[in-house]
């Protein structure tokens, strides 16, 4: 799909708290498929140590424009082991953007910057006040005057623990941005995705409920990959132990019961949705009326009443036009019970898993999966991690297979 296979890269790492956040930026680069080489500035380096950045480029990293070594004209240092295909800035602080706004070549980054012609990104992270000030918004506009691209921090806490605008971009939302450079295609781009994970829990009384193994990882991995494309996400989300992905609408919710109103409110407030997930272990049998107060150990048996829950699918497919995709968990006749699930419940596809193979289904980190669509195609995704299925299997839906 898209990847950033043999691009050369020059990440330069600037004097933020956020420093640490640039060897997710890289390792990812490094997964795509890039080479990167990296430099820092020396307040960079009183963040992170150079070593994690060589280590995980497997280049030396640039800390200074001055020969360190007799012998070495202090040119070899702005020399770059690669060809340079574009430039990344992450974290930008304020200083950076000063500096690269106006000329000034005072250190590594900013003469290297002042050097180097390719296509550049900025990805700032400071604290709101630094972000608002007036000089910081003269250089953005400066920049971005002069054909450079300066990514919009994200709101939200910050290490000062201040809310506001100045958290350093997504991994992802950088990543993106990086590809247009390319002019490589995000096919999800200003589509709208809804993405439901994790079980539902079904009250019994104040401190029980029953639930099931569900752990959302697929659903979740469809969510990072999906925002990787370009989408908009929103992820209805039962209780899971995942961490919130970024950049995401998340909603979450306990029931069956919450999730199936929270689904309405979105379905009536977004009329322009493209794509459903319908990823969630629901109940198929809830209980409509838990004790008030917790059940003491008395009688000898204990019966508890269900009801048949809502089909949060089947009412799906009559109030929107989004093409639905549903999840199948079998444990015997897979192909059959899956392809009749997505004739009754009139979904494009189904993508069907099995409770009972070793490393697939509920929990796991893994999965082998078989989609099946409504106009009558069938691939198998061999044994793989969870993240690599649900880019496989957004592939597979987007190119309408
Ligand atoms: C603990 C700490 C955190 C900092 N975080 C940021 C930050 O997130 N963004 C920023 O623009 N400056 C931040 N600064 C200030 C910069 O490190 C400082 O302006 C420095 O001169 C930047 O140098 P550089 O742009 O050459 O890396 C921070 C300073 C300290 C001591």
């Amino acid at each position: 799909m898209n990847n950033l296979k043999d691009k050369n890269i020059l990440l330069c790492v600037t004097g933020s708290i956020a420093a640490y956040k640039a060897c997710d930026l890289l390792r990812v680069l490094r997964k795509e498929g890039a080479n990167v080489q990296v430099a820092m500035t020396q307040s960079a380096l009183q963040f992170v140590g150079e070593t994690s950045f060589s280590a995980l480029s497997n280049y030396d990293v640039i800390t200074q424009i001055f020969p360190s070594k007799e012998g070495e004209t202090g040119l070899e240092h702005v020399n770059l082991a690669i060809e340079l295909d574009a430039v990344i800035v992450a974290p930008a602080t304020a200083n950076i953007l000063g500096k690269a706004a106006n000329g000034v070549a005072d250190d590594t980054v900013s003469t290297l910057l002042s050097i180097c012609e390719q296509p550049t990104i900025f990805a700032p992270a400071m604290n709101f006040r630094m972000w608002q000030n007036k000089s910081t918004i003269d250089a953005v506009d400066a920049l971005r005057k002069h054909g450079k691209i300066v990514i919009n921090p994200e709101e939200g806490q910050l290490a000062s623990l201040h809310e506001g605008e100045g958290r350093f971009p997504n991994t992802h939302t950088i990543i993106n941005s990086l590809r247009e450079v390319f002019d490589q295609h995000l096919p999800l781009k200003n589509k709208n995705i809804l993405i439901t994970a994790g079980p539902t829990r079904e009250h019994i009384d104040p401190v029980r409920f029953i639930s099931n193994r569900s752990s959302g990882k697929m659903g979740y991995s469809l969510a990072v990959q999906a925002k990787y494309l370009g989408a908009n996400v929103t992820l209805i989300s039962g209780p899971v132990h995942i961490d919130p992905v970024p950049d995401v609408n998340m909603i979450n919710v306990e029931s069956t019961l919450d999730m199936q109103r929270e689904l309405n409110i979105y379905i009536n407030r977004e009329h322009n949705i493209d794509y459903i997930f319908m990823v969630a272990a629901v109940a198929d049998y809830i209980i409509p009326n838990p004790q008030e107060n917790k059940i003491k150990r008395k009688d000898s048996t204990l019966n508890i009443k269900f009801s048949k829950a809502p089909d949060l699918i089947q009412e799906l497919s009559s109030k929107t036009d989004a093409k639905l995709i549903g999840f199948a968990l079998e444990t015997e006749d897979g192909e059959k019970n899956a392809k009749e699930k997505m004739s009754n419940k009139n979904l494009d596809y189904i993508v069907l898993n099995y409770a009972n193979e070793p490393n697939a289904g509920f929990e796991t980190n893994t999965n082998r999966v078989i989609i099946f669509s409504k106009k009558g195609s069938k691939k198998e995704f061999k044994l793989d991690r969870k993240d690599r299925i649900a880019a496989k299997l957004l592939d597979f839906i987007i190119n309408n297979k």
